[in-house]
């Protein structure tokens, strides 16, 4: 097709996720390598955010997986979940040494499946106790998905506005969100109200009501926020003393992105349940895993007939060619250090995105690893959130000189006021450098200095 059609067929034909047609012709991506991508009119770009939502995090073009994907779909593409295939035996046993206390994975096809099957799993362990613990918290802030399960256990409500009823059972407790502490608080004199708004809820609830809890480790989409120190140790300790499941929805966190492989090892916590998306294959192929500890797992194999086991399938959680492509992924982050250099660079990353806080627009800078968000406000002192355009047409300057960032989008009622980053593992300090300057420079050419 010539690219004239293309963009024609792109206009007319697809409905783009999360956008407001307006007959604008938008861009349509053709190639990357490494963190560079063009576009059909070949612009080049840095590509600050691995894909636009935090999955390719091993960078564009990596033949290694191209090739193991290939060679598996000729020799065998598909079979059911309910039978084996080799290479997720494979990833099993290279992903399972990053996870001591966890044993078994669970596959899916994206981040709000992995989390539906955490929920299923949670109520249906309660259920085979003989107990009513169905009730799932989340928090304000958090996101997990856009099935209706999962978004009716996402914070966030911009997303959820108009898509009612919800499933019930879930329950929303605040955010451990310092900047914007919801008791009006600061981390040096609090005493983790945040962590002990989970208790309250769990008792307020009603004994045994509550099953899990679904959190995101370190927050992403609704503003990369990264919890205080304690929090996590204390949420971890109130779930266990009232018998819910800690589940972490690792599906950004995952697989190196803060620089551990998994974000909890920064806490010193292992959850129930961990799940996992975007980068368990870099998305070069479209894979999830909610991965369980034992005890869950057996605790779903000892009912008695229908309850003996887990009633529950994923058609393309089955796919032996996403699990060859999740298997190299993680050769490749294992061969290059990756996780470790996630979080070399990450730091350098949030070094260099602090230089902004010279421009009065910028009232916080935060980040584990290359995981990091710019919160810009309307003033420093009120902490008042820039209006939402603004921010877009900052991130929009961005593109336009050449580098892609995020931002929240519509997800947080008159806060959708950060911009993120998380570029691919493989950034380098020119990178850095050009993500830097470019956010000054569109600071600047936007919002004046
Ligand atoms: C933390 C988190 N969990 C779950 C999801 C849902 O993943 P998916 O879009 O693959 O269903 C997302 C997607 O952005 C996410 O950021």
């Amino acid at each position: 097709m010539d690219t004239r059609t293309v963009r024609l067929a792109d206009a007319s034909n697809i409905w783009h996720h999360l956008t407001r047609h307006t007959g604008r012709p938008g861009p349509v991506m053709v190639r990357g390598e490494g963190l560079r991508l063009w576009d059909l009119d070949g612009r080049e770009y840095l590509d600050a955010t691995s894909g636009g939502v935090w999955c390719v995090n091993v960078g564009y073009g990596r033949r290694e997986i191209a090739d193991r994907v290939a060679a598996q779909l000729s020799l065998m593409p598909y079979y059911a979940g309910s039978a084996g295939n080799v290479p997720s035996a494979e990833f099993s046993e290279r992903l399972l040494k990053y996870a001591p206390h966890h044993s078994r994975l669970y596959f899916s096809s994206s981040g709000s499946e992995a989390n539906e099957k955490a929920y299923k799993m949670a109520r249906l362990l309660s259920a085979l106790k003989g107990g009513d613990g169905t009730v799932i918290l989340y928090r304000d802030r958090d996101y997990h998905g856009t099935t209706l399960g999962a978004l009716s256990s996402s914070g966030q409500s911009e997303r959820r506005d108009g898509f009612g009823p919800f499933v019930p059972g879930f329950e929303e407790v605040p955010s451990a969100h310092c900047y914007r502490c919801a008791f009006g608080l600061a981390r040096r004199s609090c005493s983790l109200e945040c962590a002990a708004a989970v208790e309250e809820a769990v008792v307020r609830l009603g004994p045994g009501r509550v099953g899990g809890a679904v959190f995101e480790t370190v927050t992403a989409g609704g503003g990369v926020i990264v919890p205080p120190e304690g929090y996590w140790p204390e949420v971890a300790a109130i779930l266990k003393r009232h018998g819910a499941l800690l589940i972490l929805d690792e599906v950004v966190t995952g697989m190196g992105r803060t620089g551990a492989m998994f974000a909890f090892e920064h806490y010193g916590i292992a959850p129930d349940i961990v799940t996992l998306a975007k980068g368990v294959a870099s998305a070069y192929m479209p894979l999830s895993v909610t991965l369980t500890t034992e005890e869950v797992f057996r605790g779903l194999q000892e009912g008695e007939g229908s309850f003996g086991y887990f009633r529950d399938i994923s058609t393309f959680g089955g796919s032996a060619a996403a699990a060859a492509a999740a298997d190299e992924n993680l050769a490749v982050i294992e061969r290059e250090g990756l996780v470790d250099r996630a979080r070399v660079m990450g730091g350098e990353l949030l070094a260099a995105l602090s230089e902004a806080y010279a421009h009065p627009a910028v009232g916080d800078v935060r980040g584990l690893g290359l995981l990091c968000g710019v919160e810009l406000v309307a003033s420093r002192e009120s902490r008042e959130p820039l209006p939402e355009d603004r921010v877009a047409a900052v991130v929009a300057r961005m593109a336009e000189l050449g580098v892609l960032a995020g931002r929240t989008n519509r997800s947080i009622p008159g806060g959708n006021n950060v911009i993120n980053f998380a570029p691919a593992y493989t950034v380098t300090g020119d990178d850095v450098e050009t993500i830097r300057g470019t956010l000054m420079r569109a600071l600047a050419d936007v919002l004046g200095s």
